[in-house]
């Protein structure tokens, strides 16, 4: 299949792309986690606070284990009943679950890092979640190695972390076949956004390196591309800056080739030609430099009524306890009404959070970089039902279109598991799927879903700061959704759906861990 037709497919008809027959095999199901055997391991710190204190002086092995606990750890674990109806999940369950979402709770990012601190030896490592841990994958200083597979363009040699998201191809294709291609480059970005939240909140500086030679950091950290590959490359210090003018690759020190044995529980590994075609042409030889990536023009162009928001509430609870209380309702939400205020609240949260630097140069014209926020409003006090956009320049909502869409959004659902009719906030991020192909290729589609996964993990954690909850869902009838919104035409499309608003939690027993 082309590619351009299996990208499409990917967002707009994601059935064409599944076999009909399609099983999953729950046996050979992997681990959430990847176990490395037989290599160093140092033990990180179960201390964590209840709060974060901004940066004092270096970063320590306390702080980084506390960073990444927060980031990509295992943070509850939780035993659930399930009607059986759905995906076949067994009755009952026991399941980790990290501050972070993740399509069908699966996880399919590791993260590694190359660490430069005084209290443990200089390499690269692995986060093993399972043990909270680090595991010493390759020891000594890749400073020049690094920067060169980032194209010269930021002083590793400054930088005391860097961190690689990557995506482990098998840990959800098992489920999803070739639809994990979108789901990977989604749940990516909601690790890197709750990534550059933890960073905001212990002060120190980040960039995101979407451009990178994969291959040669790949092989640096020792994986095979074809099976797992890195998305993203996170350099963190005290202050960072991308060097844009520089892009150089000089001829690098050869690199000795590793090979580790890691354990992953499944037995067998069914190929996925496709999602690999499509990895294989993403991945960079070169890094090029390009203009600033433009959005041609706002997707809604309405001149129905605006509304202001009003000023939002100035008080909103302690990071940690924002993580800890987010969770996705499922079929917990319950109907209440929602004030301005709140609404108010959990847009502004999100615009003001929505500032990160990355290598595409295409941060300073848009404060939800190139995507929409829209979605439909159910008795939030004071605004009439209907279709609303967000315009996050004035803090306002435009209306698209007033009346009540609850029905419509829910006979849009593929699986009638989440009852909209509770929902008072069902919300969409729009956007083009393959907005900057012209200078990256097939890369920009990961990249594109990346940014968008950043803006769904700032969405849910605006959403629990003010006690509710948020639900990002890809089953929905992209069509029907894109009709409503009268956009079939464009290029932009319906990216994710995120129902918003307050739950009760029932079914669940739940244990949370350093709590
Ligand atoms: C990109 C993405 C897509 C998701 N799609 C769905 C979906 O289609 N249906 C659904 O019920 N949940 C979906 N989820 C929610 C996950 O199932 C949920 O995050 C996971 O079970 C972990 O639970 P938690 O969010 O409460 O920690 C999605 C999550 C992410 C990050």
């Amino acid at each position: 299949m082309h590619t351009d037709t299996f990208l499409s497919h990917l967002q707009i008809d994601p059935d064409k792309i599944r076999p009909d027959d399609w099983e999953v095999d729950w046996n050979n199901a992997p681990y959430p986690f990847k176990i490395y055997q037989d290599r160093p391991k140092i033990a990180l710190s179960h201390e964590i606070p209840l709060s974060f204190q901004k940066k004092t002086g270096n970063l320590s092995l306390d702080k980084l284990g506390c960073f990444l606990w927060c980031v990509f750890g295992i943070t509850k674990v939780v035993y659930a009943t399930y009607p059986a109806h759905i995906d076949d999940i067994p009755h009952t369950a026991t399941m980790y679950r990290r501050f972070v979402p993740s399509g069908g709770a699966l996880y399919p990012n590791e993260l590694y890092l190359y660490i430069k601190l005084n209290d443990i030896p200089p390499g690269i490592y692995h986060y093993d979640a399972a043990h909270h841990s680090l595991v010493l994958l390759r020891e000594g200083n890749y400073d020049a190695y690094l920067a060169n597979a980032l194209g010269n363009r930021c002083d590793i040699s400054d930088c005391f972390a860097t961190i690689f998201v990557s995506i482990f191809f098998w840990k959800n294709f098992f489920k999803y076949h070739n639809f994990a291609y979108r789901l990977q480059g989604l749940d990516s970005g909601v690790v890197i956004g709750q990534l550059l939240e933890v960073a905001k909140q212990t002060s120190f500086d980040t960039t995101i390196y979407y451009q990178f030679l994969d291959e040669q950091i790949n092989h640096l950290l020792g994986l095979s591309t074809e099976k797992e590959s890195i998305y993203a490359v996170i350099p963190m210090a005290s202050s960072l800056s991308i060097q844009s003018d520089t892009f150089t690759e000089d001829k690098i020190t050869e690199v000795p080739v590793i090979s580790h044995n890691y354990h992953m529980k499944s037995k067998k590994l069914i190929p996925y030609p496709d999602l690999q075609r499509i990895h294989l042409q993403s991945i960079q030889q070169e890094i090029k430099a390009f203009p600033s990536i433009q959005r041609t023009k706002p997707i809604f162009q309405t001149k129905k009524q605006i509304t202001p928001l009003p000023p939002c509430r100035s008080h909103l609870p302690p990071f940690l306890e924002t993580c800890r209380s987010r969770v996705s309702p499922g079929a917990d939400f319950t109907k209440k009404t929602v004030t301005l205020e709140q609404l108010s609240t959990l847009l502004h949260t999100v615009r003001d959070a929505t500032s990160h630097s990355n290598d595409l140069s295409e941060h300073a014209d848009h404060p939800f970089y190139h995507l929409t926020i829209a979605g439909y409003l159910y008795e939030v006090e004071e605004v009439s039902n209907g279709l609303y956009c967000y315009n996050p320049a004035n803090h306002s909502l435009q209306l698209i279109q007033e009346g009540d869409f609850r029905f419509y959004f829910q006979q849009s659902m593929t699986h009638q598991h989440i009852n909209l009719f509770q929902v008072p906030i069902c919300l969409h991020i729009l956007g083009d799927p393959l907005l900057g192909t012209e200078y990256l290729g097939t890369r920009a589609y990961r990249i594109r879903q990346m940014e968008t996964g950043i803006l769904v993990q700032r969405l849910l954690l605006a959403a629990s700061s003010i006690g509710f909850g948020g639900h990002p869902l890809l089953g929905y009838n992209t069509k029907m959704i894109d009709q409503l919104y009268q956009i079939q035409d464009q290029k932009e499309t319906t990216l994710i759906q995120i129902p918003i608003g307050p739950f009760h939690l029932r079914g669940k027993i739940e244990a949370n861990i350093h709590n």
